[in-house]
């Protein structure tokens, strides 16, 4: 297999890593080097197994599927040494997408596996430059890296020197992306990918996994909370699951994209007169959010239940009041004549979300059409 091209992929198991691979495995020259840590009933094995049949992998392309055993919390991801050099001898490529994405994650926990992870994926990869034939490594940051909670155009190329965090999340990887940023300048060749809040693919919705936004729409959507302190006129920036990885993986392809940070993120984001619009159009029954201005908004005026639940959702709220904007001027001029475009998240776009969150039971809605 010496023609072949190495990557190493963490992460597999979430929802970026997840179409990342689906898409990965379709060029035969890609020899995928899988991190997979165990699950709380299952061994790494049986998990890749799992995934590889529900993406229905074929016998030929599971050859070219090598499993690792790991967590990024530890040293070394903790890699049986015969791991690691495989991972010298055959990895050229090297995207690290394994994450906490909880938004309402403990500083503890998001210190320990975010900006810790990344260090250990750093060292990793400097070894594997020094001493193997790694020639990119490729993290996946965020869009609100830059701190959602203050008015702000975020530029690719830099970081605000005071961003204003919603939670640990955001300052996690704030703190990570900071050290990734540090290693490119000490010779660590890469690139760093920022999408916005990763929703389901634009032509059919689907999606792994319900998470970071889709909490929030059931909630509203099954009317446990009813009061939504945003503007109608305010937008939230979503994107495409299949935008990410088509973006991700052309701009990867690009030896200039070395160095640099890519928005992948909506240029048009939704507003969410648009949302409750569609709503009301396609779901008369699914329950009508009250908008009120954030200003305006008494949490006192909340039922005890709901103001616990508005005390979670504390974390997303600043992703509804866009006061974070990005600019894409690197992702634009990569992307030009690559064939991939930014995408559109306009009304129809929301009711194919819907449509699909609906069509598989996370929303229930009386009376949907
Ligand atoms: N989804 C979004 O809206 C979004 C937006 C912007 C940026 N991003 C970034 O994109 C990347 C992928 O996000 P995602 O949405 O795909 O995340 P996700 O669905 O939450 O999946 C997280 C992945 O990280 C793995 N992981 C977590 N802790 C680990 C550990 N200690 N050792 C090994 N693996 C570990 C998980 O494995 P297990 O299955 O074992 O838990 C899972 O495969 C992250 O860096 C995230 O910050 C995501």
């Amino acid at each position: 297999m010496n023609d072949m091209r190495g990557i190493f992929l963490t992460g597999i198991t979430g929802t970026l890593g997840r179409e990342m691979l689906r898409e990965l495995i379709q060029t035969p020259e890609n020899l995928l080097f899988l991190l997979v840590r165990a699950g709380n009933r299952s061994a790494p094995g049986v998990r890749l197994e799992k995934m590889m049949s529900e993406l229905g992998f074929s016998a030929a392309q599971r050859q070219r599927v090598v499993l690792l055993e790991g967590d990024i919390t530890q040293a070394g991801f903790g890699l049986k040494a015969e791991d690691l050099q495989r991972l010298l001898a055959e990895a050229h490529v090297f995207y690290h997408a394994a994450a906490l994405t909880q938004l309402n994650g403990s500083r503890e926990d998001c210190e320990r596996i975010n900006v810790g992870g990344t260090l250990h994926a750093l060292e990793i990869a400097k070894k594997l430059v020094r001493e193997g034939r790694l020639a990119r490594f490729f993290y996946f940051s965020t869009a609100y890296a830059a701190g959602s909670r203050q008015k702000y155009c975020s530029f690719e190329d830099r970081l605000p020197e005071h961003p204003v965090f919603a939670n640990f999340y955001e300052s996690s990887k704030y703190a990570s992306e900071t050290n990734v940023r540090k290693a490119f300048a000490a010779g660590l060749p890469g690139a760093i990918f920022r999408p916005s809040i990763v929703v389901g693919h634009s032509e059919t919705g689907e999606v792994s996994q319900f998470n970071v936004i889709y909490p929030f729409m059931r909630l509203f959507a099954h009317g446990m909370l009813r009061i939504l302190p945003t503007r109608l006129e305010n937008s939230f920036n979503i994107v495409p699951i299949d935008f990410v990885v088509k973006a991700a993986l052309a701009i990867s392809e690009n030896p200039a994209c070395l160095g640099k940070a890519f928005h992948l993120v909506t240029q048009t984001p939704p507003t969410i007169e648009t949302l409750i619009r569609v709503k009301k159009e396609d779901y008369p029954g699914m329950a009508d959010p009250l908008v009120v201005a954030p200003a305006d908004f008494r949490r006192e005026d909340l039922e005890p239940a709901e103001q616990f639940i508005y005390d979670m959702l504390q974390p997303y709220l600043g992703y509804l009041n866009d006061d974070l904007t990005f600019d894409t001027a690197n992702t634009a001029a990569f992307l030009a004549g690559t064939g991939v475009e930014f995408p559109k998240t306009d009304a129809d776009f929301l009711r194919t979300l819907l449509r699909y969150a609906v069509g598989q039971g996370y929303l229930v809605i009386p009376s949907s059409k």
